[in-house]
């Protein structure tokens, strides 16, 4: 049975610290480890567009010695009426793990029903569990771990980014608060997952619709797009409800005074961001953005280079 990580909480609390010390490892000495020499290849599968997680995991892949096949899904039958667990089963002969940007969560669950190879989420509209990883590893280097420290997201509470934060974030300890409209809150599945996984690592989870109380004394203030990819023309309106939850100057000044900012990007800027607090001395946001790099480089080192025994010694 090959280990797949299509949601945040399919790595346990030690399984995820073991990924984030791993990518510490890999940050600090970046062209040292080859666990993917062979070289082994990785399909990585877009049917939903990217910048970061495109060119992070081809460059990963090709800096742990690997071979990535880089493919938007439109060229290929992936999604064309050819069965998706199908596609996952015939990819599995090729290589060693498939990556995927999708739509619904159900349509990466099949992929990994047929796979024999590690499937891992690159996004869906659930979940954004490769992003997380990245999130905090940058809150343990910005505040010294993620332990007990208070994130709130403030936003959309209904994407895969607000469900991500309180799944990994509860898997990490941290208290988690999650702001937004009403109408747009997590579903209460997850919510109830994280309220779990955190009674277990003494975090804790807070759903919320009053943005200064949400952001009063966290540590670390999220936010993302109030429209994501596919939602475009879901006859919502995306603008007017999120005003209030905008992280400016001002909501950001509710925070602790050392308190980091992340948005996992592309921002609108001027919409849930105000260039103020994205390019002030609080963003933590582009080392966010490199820290996929290394993240998934560790993801991909703990999934495929047999498992966790290769940690230690993935060079
Ligand atoms: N943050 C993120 O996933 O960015 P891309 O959509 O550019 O991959
Ligand atoms: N919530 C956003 C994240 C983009 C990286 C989206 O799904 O479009």
């Amino acid at each position: 049975m090959s280990r797949h990580f299509l949601r945040d909480d399919d790595l346990s609390p030690a399984e995820q610290a073991t990924v984030l010390d791993l990518a510490a490892r890999m940050k600090a000495d970046r062209f040292g480890h080859r666990p993917l020499s062979g070289p082994r290849s990785v399909a990585v599968l877009f049917d939903k567009q990217s910048l970061r997680t495109r060119i992070s995991f081809d460059v990963g892949i090709a800096e742990l010695g690997g071979h990535p096949l880089v493919v938007d899904t439109q060229v290929t039958h992936f999604g064309r009426g050819e069965s998706l667990a199908d596609a996952g089963r015939v990819l599995s002969r090729y290589v060693a793990a498939i990556v995927l940007r999708t739509h619904g969560d159900d349509r990466i669950a099949e992929v990994a029903a047929g796979a024999s190879v590690p499937v891992i989420n690159a996004l869906t509209d659930g979940f954004h569990p490769c992003q997380l990883l990245a999130d905090l590893l940058t809150v343990r280097e910005r505040c010294g771990g993620t332990a007990g420290r208070t994130l709130t997201y403030v936003g959309d509470g209904a994407n895969n980014m607000a469900q991500s934060y309180l799944l990994a974030g509860a898997t990490a300890g941290m208290h988690v608060r999650v702001a937004g409209p009403a109408g747009f809150a997590p579903d209460p599945s997850v919510v109830s997952r994280a309220a779990e996984i955190a009674a277990g690592t003494g975090g804790s989870v807070r759903i919320l619709t009053d943005p200064g109380q949400a952001v009063r004394d966290a540590d670390v203030v999220a936010t993302d797009a109030w429209t994501s990819m596919g939602q475009e023309d879901d006859g919502l309106d995306r603008i007017t409800p999120f005003l209030p939850y905008q992280v400016n100057k001002e909501l950001l000044g509710q925070a602790a005074p050392d308190a980091i900012v992340l948005h996992c990007l592309p921002a609108h800027r001027g919409e849930e961001i105000t260039d103020e607090v994205l390019d002030g001395p609080q963003s933590a946001v582009f080392d966010q953005a490199e820290n996929r790099l290394h993240t998934q480089k560790a993801l991909l080192t703990f999934l495929v280079g047999a498992g966790a025994a290769t940690i230690g010694e993935s060079r």
